[in-house]
């Protein structure tokens, strides 16, 4: 933490400002603010008549940014999900748009949040408190079958039907209200199997998607980042898992949305609007050794064609 609170190292920084392909006075978006490890530095390369917009779910994330650059008269700052950026009037005419997708250090390492499994805090998970369920309010309620299937879905977890059954048991003794709640009672019931790995990092991982609807809002958002760049203008996405991966390379190769029924032929494929700029690219040898969330980084960069 320095003066300015806790802060978030921006992964794979180079690539992101090389991948954007900065004008000093090109208008910009960053739709993942965090702690601006990215923004900071765009801000950085453009001039006085450059522009950039910074949004992000997390009412913190935006608070850090006001203080940090309120004051810029070429900065923007909203308090919104990327999903809605079209009805932000400026976010038109962009020549870049940046998501650096998932969770900032400041937000896992505030136990208050509720996104870690070290340390006691409330079950809470949301990147945007004042809104939906906390992930506590949502396993007081949900179907024993529909938490399988988010532990499934989203954390690729075996024993989701054993770690369902024994949320399902818990809850009727009392409610669980805390991280260090799940994390043991996960721990309990399936083991340590992985020598690395807690046994309930799987099932925080589909919790904190399910409930920010991770998922949901990445094809929405980058819908919105395509319509609002202009042709010529570049899209830079920063992924930390396969599922969110696989959604953003189907969205730059143009193809269709994966929901579609067996048995009926493929539907036609239109001209792709954007234009992959090289391969997926991963963080160096030498940034994963300093900075272990780089690991499974994924950028891919693409430009909207004419
Ligand atoms: C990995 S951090 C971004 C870090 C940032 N690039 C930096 O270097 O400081 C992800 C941030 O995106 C925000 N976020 C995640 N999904 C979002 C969404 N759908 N809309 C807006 N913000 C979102 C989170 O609240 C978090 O602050």
């Amino acid at each position: 933490m320095n003066a300015a609170g806790p802060q978030h190292v921006p992964v794979m920084l180079d690539e992101v400002l090389e991948g954007l392909d900065l004008k000093p006075e090109g208008r910009y978006l960053d739709g993942t603010f965090g702690r601006g490890g990215h923004a900071r530095e765009v801000l950085a390369r453009l001039g006085p008549r450059g522009r950039l917009l910074l949004m992000d779910r997390d009412p913190e994330a935006v608070a850090s940014a006001v203080r940090e650059f309120g004051a810029d008269p070429r900065v923007a700052i909203r308090h919104a999900n990327f999903a809605t950026m079209t009805q932000w009037e400026e976010a038109r005419e962009l020549d870049g748009v940046l998501l650096d997708l998932g969770v900032s250090s400041p937000q896992l390492d505030d136990a208050s949040r509720g996104f870690s499994f070290q340390g006691e805090g409330p079950l809470d998970m949301r990147m945007d408190p004042t809104r939906g369920p906390s992930v506590a309010e949502w396993l007081a309620c949900a179907e024993e079958t529909e938490i399988a299937d988010v532990l499934w879905r989203y954390g690729e977890e075996r024993m989701s039907r054993r770690i369902a059954r024994a949320i399902v048991e818990r809850r009727r003794l009392h409610p669980l209200a805390t991280t260090a709640g799940l994390a043991d009672l996960v721990a309990r019931t399936i083991g340590y199997r992985e020598r690395s790995k807690h046994p309930a990092t799987r099932t925080f991982q589909a919790l904190r998607i399910h409930i920010n609807d991770e998922l949901g809002a990445l094809p929405a958002g980058l819908a919105a980042a395509l319509a609002g760049l202009k042709p010529g203008g570049r899209l830079a996405v920063i992924s930390f898992h396969s599922l969110e991966d696989r959604i953003v390379k189907q969205f730059i190769r143009g193809e269709p949305a994966p929901a579609v029924r067996r048995g009926l032929p493929a539907p036609a494929a239109a001209p792709a609007p954007l234009r992959a700029i090289g391969k997926a690219r991963f963080a160096t040898a030498a940034e994963t050794a300093a900075n272990p969330r780089a690991r499974s980084a994924v950028l891919r960069i693409a430009e909207k064609t004419a």
